[in-house]
């Protein structure tokens, strides 16, 4: 599942030390795994190779340029959704060929920039959006490749913020509203080529049935386009693999396969698959080092060095992270030797709270605690609040770590800051 494992009473990444690193670039630190995430990226590939998808890891879970290079040297394609996540997919080496570009949101500058680097596909989320992107293909003497992102309105059993296939949701186009986009204004459209549909109806998923669900609706609705004539090559699934925080029981890549491909096998179309957080969630821990205990009226506190501002996952979402001492002593292992604590960070807002009520052994200033699940949607959200430098990043590969990304320095948070004298005098 994940290389992080507790040996002799310390926390090791694969067969280093976690705390080595800690005391090498300080906290609060991101580690990986390197074995974690290539794992990951190939028990998908393995579990769906008879229909040999196109696996495009979803860049805004980890944006590590480092991480995108080794999925990428491993056949990953890329999922976007910025011009900023293009830049950095064809920075990472990706070729422009298995880079997938959604977002209910793609400026036209950003349309131009994907249309010029020959990604493989644009996920359309919205008429207005086809017929900007359908322009500025023509603009440019190209033929965009489309697939049209429907929203299939199906419940995912996930949290509220993180269910995206619901028909209140922002997020792709109706299927009537699809199908008759097709049948209809689609053919005055002369520079996109419909290559198929994409689907995405949330994140941290623990259950085939949605997913099903959502192919099952969306291959009626591929059945009718092709008895028009049409062809269509690709179904892109999406994302939304779930992980184990705490008690899930998540499918593992296997068993997701087998409940979907009976489903996916008779539509005979290429498939897509952007996972994200399967990747890269329990590939990562964030390190963090205890400031000091406190104990108030009844509670008790530990304060950390990260915060909200490194790993915002708990303030936002009411996330649940594993927390376990970096270095744990036998003496305390037993649990009558624990008592509760809320694992509190520096910032000053009352969200600031990463766990809480976590039975943890007696802790005091400089024992260090990896917060697990850290890999997704961590470092990428972090951000300067409160003055904040975002942490350092560290991949672990077999015996040996590298510094992926330097802690950001104080010059840093005032990167581009100008005040010209007119406003001081
Ligand atoms: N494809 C699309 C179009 C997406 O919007 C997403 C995630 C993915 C793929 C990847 O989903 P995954 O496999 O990671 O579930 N910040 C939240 C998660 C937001 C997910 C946004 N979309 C969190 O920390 O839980």
């Amino acid at each position: 599942m994940h290389d992080f494992k507790l040996r002799r009473g310390q926390l090791y990444c694969e067969r280093v030390a976690v705390n080595r690193i800690a005391e090498a670039v300080a906290t609060p630190v991101y580690v990986y795994s390197h074995h974690t995430l290539v794992d990951h990226f190939q028990k998908l590939q393995r579990a769906f190779r008879r229909l040999h998808p196109m696996i495009c890891f979803s860049v805004k879970a980890n944006g590590n340029l480092a991480i995108l290079k080794i999925l990428v040297g491993r056949g990953a394609g890329l999922d976007i959704v910025s011009g900023g996540e293009l830049y950095k997919a064809l920075r990472a080496g990706c070729p422009p060929g298995r880079i997938v570009y959604a977002s209910v949101g793609k400026s036209r500058q950003e349309i131009r920039e994907a249309l010029r680097a020959k990604i493989f596909c644009f996920n359309v989320e919205s008429i207005a959006e086809l017929e900007a992107i359908n322009e500025e293909a023509g603009r440019l003497g190209r033929i965009a490749p489309v697939a049209l992102r429907v929203n299939p309105d199906v419940e995912a059993h996930t949290h509220r913020y993180i269910t995206t296939g619901t028909a209140e949701s922002k997020f792709g186009i109706p299927l009537a509203q699809a199908e008759s986009l097709i049948a209809g204004r689609w053919r005055a459209l002369a520079s996109t080529r419909l290559l198929g549909f994409h689907l995405h109806i949330g994140s941290q998923i623990t259950k085939a049935a949605p997913f099903i669900e959502a192919i099952r609706r969306v291959g009626r609705l591929i059945e009718r386009i092709r008895r028009r004539g049409m062809q269509i090559e690709w179904l892109n699934l999406g994302g939304g693999l779930g992980i184990v925080y705490k008690a899930e029981r998540p499918q593992t890549a296997q068993a997701f396969a087998e409940a979907v491909l009976p489903h996916l096998l008779p539509l005979k179309t290429r498939l897509i698959l952007e996972p994200g957080r399967f990747i890269a969630g329990n590939a990562g821990v964030l390190i963090t080092q205890v400031l000091y205990r406190k104990e108030t009226h009844g509670k008790r506190f530990l304060v950390v060095d990260a915060g909200m501002s490194d790993l915002i996952r708990p303030a936002l979402y009411g996330a649940y992270h594993e927390v376990v001492p970096v270095i744990s002593d036998k003496r305390q292992a037993t649990s009558d030797k624990r008592q509760a604590y809320d694992v509190v960070g520096p910032i000053c807002e009352s969200a600031d709270v990463l766990a809480r009520d976590r039975r943890l052994p007696t802790l005091g200033e400089g024992d260090r605690l990896a917060i697990l699940g850290a890999g997704a949607y961590g470092f990428v959200m972090a951000s300067n609040y409160n003055g904040r430098t975002r942490p350092a990043e560290v991949i672990v590969k077999g015996s040996r770590w590298f510094l992926v990304r330097k802690r950001e320095t104080r010059a840093d948070l005032l990167r581009g800051e100008t005040t010209p004298a007119a406003l001081t005098t």
